[in-house]
């Protein structure tokens, strides 16, 4: 009998050929909309493999009911979503896409940072509104990116993207990480420092770190209450490896420049003060959010679910 595969929610139409074309049986659940844990558990209780999005959570009772599954394909960077430790006991192995999506985050980050140096939101809706009355010697002025400090949170392969794309805009490079990124030291001139001195140094702030337990809230209210009032803190990986609820405050009391957001302590049913704050940057976690990105996450995922279910070994094992 052929093994069956179940996609949890919508993904780009490739992984499905790849899984047919490899003999599988896949049944999808067409929805841009994560199940719920039970008619997940259900959907994926005879599965010999599962395509799973960050939307879903993976929990050890969604696991435990999970009868013939040798191998969970999460289709993300991140894997938060998943109980990885409970996973590894049921025999089950967890995949992610990292790498694929590398380029098309470090991209949205330098959008985001870019647009809140140069007031881009703020200074479109001021046209759209019909309040441009000619050129003005201090109409929106900005932060000079050659004449900045950034500091990234994370030096891993996005962050080290982050760099490569700052040090062409000259900015001077500080980085925060457990380990030394010697290619974003010698190619990047980035320099290693404590969070506590990247925070305080910083005038943009950007965040590349997985969210896991010991980064799960890493930067706390101490930490961005040591921002200069004018620096920016943009995050592109996880909601809640910051404290959003002091970060909002902070906002709201002008403490710092500004922020972006692609990604929240709780989506998609945000805060509602974010909405209302200014100089803040909204996004629907977007990071990946480009059409290579999407195909080629897709592929990645699939060809993990072929991988272990040919006895071979994964690709991208978490
Ligand atoms: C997106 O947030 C991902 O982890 O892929
Ligand atoms: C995570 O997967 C990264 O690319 O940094």
């Amino acid at each position: 009998m052929n093994k069956n595969i179940f996609i949890s929610q919508i993904i780009p139409k490739n992984a499905k050929k790849l899984l047919k074309d490899n003999g599988f049986s896949v049944v999808e659940n067409d929805s841009y909309h994560p199940l719920s844990r039970e008619e997940f558990a259900g959907r994926s209780e005879t599965a010999d493999g599962v395509i799973s999005l960050l939307s879903d959570k993976i929990d050890a009772m969604v696991i435990e009911r999970m009868k013939n599954c040798k191998v969970i394909a999460n289709y993300a960077a991140g894997y938060n979503n998943i109980d990885v430790l409970f996973a590894k006991e049921r025999g089950i192995v967890v995949t992610n896409t990292p790498d694929v999506l590398t380029e098309a985050t470090a991209d949205l980050t330098l959008c985001i940072i870019l647009s809140l140096a140069r007031r881009l939101p703020e200074a479109e809706r001021f046209l759209r509104e019909r309040k441009f009355s000619g050129w003005q010697s201090d109409l929106f002025l900005g932060l000079e990116l050659s004449e900045a400090t950034v500091g990234i949170v994370g030096a891993g392969r996005i962050g080290e993207a982050v760099a490569k794309r700052l040090s062409a805009f000259g900015c001077r490079l500080l980085y925060f990480s457990r380990k030394q990124n010697v290619s974003m030291e010698k190619n990047f001139q980035a320099i290693q420092v404590a969070l506590e001195e990247l925070m305080a140094r910083s005038d943009v702030v950007t965040i590349h770190m997985p969210l896991n337990a010991e980064t799960r809230n890493l930067l706390n209210a101490g930490l961005l209450h040591r921002m200069k009032p004018t620096a920016y803190l943009v995050n592109t990986s996880r909601g809640e490896v910051l404290d959003e609820n002091a970060l909002i405050e902070h906002l709201r009391e002008k403490k710092i420049g500004g922020a972006g957001f692609d990604v929240f302590t709780n989506e998609p049913n945000l805060d509602t003060r974010l909405f209302e704050l200014p100089n803040t940057i909204l996004l629907p976690h977007i990071g990946s959010a480009t059409t290579a990105a999407r195909e080629r996450m897709a592929a990645l995922a699939a060809e993990n679910v072929i991988a272990v279910l040919s006895g071979k070994a994964p690709i991208t094992p978490v």
